[in-house]
């Protein structure tokens, strides 16, 4: 938060809005569906791989600000296990655009501190790309502030499907598959993103209202946030308004305020104006 500050030019729109962050209730892990690049280009006559080349200058920026801010985790959602269907033409820019940001970002995200993670189907990557990627995470596989989850080949329903297949095959192999029960932990701690907190803060751009098979079950509790912006044009103003928005939540879990821990423990339901439950009482 404070190297946030350090960056920020004071007196202007940014600094403002840093300043009424509270430090002590960002959020640990925010997750972005990164929409919008095809429109971006379209508005403005250029090819769809126009709009996704300048997304990367988006990435570079939010990267950057979670990483001053102090976040744990980010999580881009970068090319989706349905992303294949689009023109060959397109599914090759996206990875010449993905080796491209490696290559070019690694000394920044060492010079920040930011461990680099990949989740998805890794196996269905190209040698080449799949080489870049291991490398990229391997060398910074020390550094011990933001984790940057790139979501690659990525589908919330195959993560899960791959989750039981892994504890199904671990059961058969040790001998317990007679005995084997599926719990909430079991599964979230099967799941491609097991060592990081669930999504606190979920950022949609380009205005559509849909999850798109994006983390399905780590953000049974995140906050939803959709902003307008297109993601080429998606700024360190825009990443701070959606925290900022997300501070003003009231996240209840279900519950009644504040926490998991704020919920009743009997699941025992109580209305907050007294008339209103005395109107349902039987005669
Ligand atoms: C959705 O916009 C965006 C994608 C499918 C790819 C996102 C990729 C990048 C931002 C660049 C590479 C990323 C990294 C992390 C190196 P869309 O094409 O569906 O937009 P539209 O809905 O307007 O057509």
């Amino acid at each position: 938060m404070k190297a946030l500050l350090e960056a920020i030019e004071a007196g202007c729109e940014d600094w403002d809005l840093a300043q009424a962050i509270d430090p002590a209730r960002l959020p640990e892990h925010v997750a972005i569906i990164m929409d919008g690049n095809g429109r971006w280009a379209r508005r403005r006559r250029l090819p769809r791989i126009a709009g996704h080349q300048a997304g990367i200058a988006a990435v570079r920026s939010t990267v950057e600000t979670c990483a001053r801010l102090g976040l744990k985790v980010l999580t881009l959602y970068a090319f989706s296990v349905e992303n294949w269907k689009r023109p060959r033409v397109e599914v090759e820019t996206l990875w010449r655009l993905l080796r491209y940001y490696l290559r070019q970002e690694l000394p920044e995200l060492q010079k920040n501190d930011i461990r680099l993670q990949a989740i998805g189907r890794l196996d269905a990557l190209a040698p080449q790309v799949r080489r870049e990627l291991d490398a990229a995470v391997e060398a910074t596989s020390a550094n011990r502030g933001l984790v940057l989850n790139l979501a690659i080949n990525y589908g919330g329903r195959a993560e899960i499907v791959d989750a039981m297949n892994a504890v199904l095959d671990m059961a058969r192999l040790d001998g317990r598959l007679q005995s084997l029960k599926f719990d909430e932990d079991l599964i979230s701690t099967s799941l491609y993103t097991a060592s990081c907190p669930d999504p606190d803060l979920l950022i949609r751009t380009s205005g559509e209202m849909r999850i798109s098979n994006f983390l399905l079950w780590q953000i049974a509790y995140a906050e939803l946030y959709v902003t307008e912006t297109l993601w080429p044009d998606f700024s360190r103003t825009d990443l701070l308004r959606a925290v900022l928005e997300y501070q003003k939540r009231d996240r209840r879990y279900g519950g009644l305020s504040g926490s998991p821990d704020a919920a009743p423990i009997n699941g025992s339901a109580q209305s907050g104006d007294p008339s209103f439950v005395e109107a349902l009482r039987p005669s």
